[in-house]
């Protein structure tokens, strides 16, 4: 008897759409809780905050800005692994980071509670900062955004102390051991498998010290220096909306290209600049307004959409006689919105190769589409390491699993897998026009090498 095809490719079809979702279900996850999209309530101010836990999010070094953007994203308490002397101000790409004392002043400025814990000279890796940090925990509001130069040692610190607990409370959830502690950082692109580091974790854990533990292969190996950027693979890592200050940053870890897939000033012959990012203004306000609302960037639309109504006007800056921010040209911002020539005009200056591939926020993702940028894409991870970038990393991370899946022979598995640990989950249920680009793009399963990311 002969089977219509029509038939048997609905039956390969209903297949592979079984397996697929039976083996969604047993994609074990290397972060510690199945992390949500970065950012809390304001994932284009925030987007560079790395989820632990709910409660617990780690980053590098703050500017005056991110912690005011912290407090506006729904942070409650700042924990600095570090203090910050007088003579210990610092500076990010040019853009000045605060000591210590100024960085108390700003925080309280925005509501949130700041604690440093180290001095200068204390080892971080040891026993007493795990121990150190367990006794200021009681005292803080949560969420928690810590943080320490590069996001590094902060990372360490706040699994040891979850660690810890594990250890010692029954109760303690979610569980670290020295197994899933390796897995995570590897995941985030971070090396503890130096000897002494590794002594600490046994240390804390009671467990014995891991010989061969996974290790990450990002490149270039010092990408932390950028510690903003989001880990995909090997050459892959995605952003939010970057700044002036991240361009010199980016060249000098060793970036090779950026992607950034924004909407430019105009798409299809008309206006689409994206809204950018202002101090005590709240996001997803559209930019242009329509017949009944003003744009955004209109003094009564600001007025309207401030976070804080009674907020100071020091908040916003020594001079600023208005509490809410009109304008962010740090971000590329103008008096519309987000203006992607500027960007490019900087990056033109810079030995960074610059892409720009608009895609809109909206967008359905098919695979015409994505035949459209694929060999942009490709060409880009030939060149060195990629930093793709959009206004809160969604977009670019779609995309970016989906190329570096292809680029380094990675399967559909893998992907499903990175998209959740990378807080975007695609699934038939969440983001079913990128479920459907992955399953027609990528095989179902390969064998991989298990320590890559
Ligand atoms: C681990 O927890 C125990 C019990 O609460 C505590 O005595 C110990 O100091 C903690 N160790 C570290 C490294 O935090
Ligand atoms: C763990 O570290 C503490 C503090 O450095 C030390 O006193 C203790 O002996 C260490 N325990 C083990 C089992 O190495
Ligand atoms: C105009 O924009 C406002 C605010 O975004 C919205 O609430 C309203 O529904 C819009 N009106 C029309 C006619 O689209
Ligand atoms: C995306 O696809 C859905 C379902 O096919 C449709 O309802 C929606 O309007 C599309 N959105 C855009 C921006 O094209």
């Amino acid at each position: 008897m002969e089977i219509p095809v029509f038939i048997l490719h609905f039956c390969i079809y209903v297949l592979t759409t079984l397996v697929v979702a039976f083996d969604l279900n047993g994609i074990e996850l290397d972060t510690a809780v199945q992390r949500r999209a970065p950012g809390l309530e304001a994932p284009a101010k925030l987007w560079w905050a790395k989820e632990i836990t709910p409660d617990f999010h780690v980053a590098g070094r703050l500017t005056d800005r991110q912690i005011k953007y912290a407090a506006e994203g729904g942070f409650r308490s700042i924990v600095s692994l570090f203090t910050y002397e007088t003579d210990d101000a610092g500076s990010f790409g040019g853009e000045y980071l605060p000591t210590s004392a100024e960085a108390w002043a700003v925080s309280h400025l925005g509501g949130l509670q700041y604690v440093a814990l180290l001095g200068q000279g204390d080892d971080w890796a040891s026993v007493d900062a795990v121990q150190k940090l367990a006794a200021v925990l009681p005292m803080l509001n949560r969420p928690i955004l810590l943080h320490c130069d590069r996001g590094y040692t902060i990372t360490f610190v706040t699994l040891m102390y979850m660690a810890n607990q594990t250890r010692y409370n029954p109760d303690y959830e979610p569980k670290i051991y020295s197994d899933n502690f390796y897995r995570i950082t590897a995941a985030m692109g971070l090396d503890f498998t130096d000897p002494d580091v590794k002594a600490v974790v046994a240390n804390i854990t009671g467990e014995e010290i891991v010989e061969n533990p996974p290790r990450h292969n990002c490149e270039p190996d010092e990408w932390l220096d950028f510690w903003l950027a989001h880990p995909i693979s090997r050459l892959w890592f995605a952003a939010g909306q970057i700044r002036q200050c991240d361009i010199k940053m980016l060249e000098a870890v060793g970036f090779k290209v950026v992607i950034n897939m924004r909407l430019g000033n105009k798409n299809n012959g008309k206006p689409s600049q994206e809204p950018v990012t202002l101090l005590n203004v709240r996001d997803g306000i559209p930019t242009y307004g329509n017949e009944t609302t003003p744009p955004r960037q209109d003094l009564n639309t600001l007025e309207k959409t401030k976070i804080h109504r009674h907020q100071s006007t020091e908040y916003v800056g020594h001079k600023s006689k208005l509490n809410f921010e009109i304008e962010n040209p740090s971000e590329f911002g103008d008096d519309i919105g987000y203006n992607e020539e500027n960007e490019r005009k900087l990056f033109e200056k810079s030995s960074l190769k610059y892409y720009h591939i608009p895609v809109a926020p909206d967008t359905n993702y098919t695979a015409e589409m994505f035949k459209e940028v694929k060999d942009i894409l490709l060409e880009a991870g030939q060149q060195g390491p990629v930093l793709l970038h959009c206004g809160d990393g969604r977009r670019v991370v779609y995309f970016g699993v989906l190329a570096a899946a292809i680029t380094e022979g990675k399967d559909l598995k893998w992907a499903l897998k990175r998209t959740k640990e990378l807080g975007f989950e695609v699934s038939p249920e969440l983001s079913p026009d990128v479920y459907k680009l992955y399953c027609s793009s990528l095989d179902l399963k390969k064998t991989t090498n298990k320590d890559e990311l």
